[in-house]
């Protein structure tokens, strides 16, 4: 049975391997992956935006159709090491419907200046 308020979300591990998961609408990308014990997420402030280890780079395909970065994320971005057009923080993307299938890459390290 598919349950309405699960979306498959696809996390790309930092060793290429793709982990397939149904999350829960309103979780936070952050959330689900580590609900799915991807590999590769510290999120060390636990979702409150001011540890920017829970970098993503969002699916070129899928940037349009997330809601743009918060200035407080924008600001985080500018910490991470290898930071990239399609980078975002997973704390900060909720799962909605719409996102059905979206496809998201874990850096190699979290590591952030500073
Ligand atoms: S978990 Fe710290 S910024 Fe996302």
């Amino acid at each position: 049975m598919v349950c309405s308020n699960m979306v498959m979300i696809n996390f790309r591990d930092p060793e290429g391997k793709v982990v397939a998961t149904d999350a829960r609408s309103g979780l936070t990308l952050m959330e689900a992956a580590l609900n799915a014990g991807v590999e590769g997420i510290e999120a060390a402030c636990g979702g409150a935006c001011s540890c920017a280890t829970c970098h993503v780079y969002v699916d070129p395909s899928w940037t349009d159709e997330l809601p743009g970065p918060s200035d407080l994320e924008t600001d985080m971005l500018e910490i991470v090491n290898d930071r990239r057009p399609n980078s975002r923080l997973s704390c900060q993307i909720k799962i909605a419907a719409g996102l059905q299938g979206l496809e998201v890459a874990v850096p190699a390290t979290q590591d952030v200046d500073g």
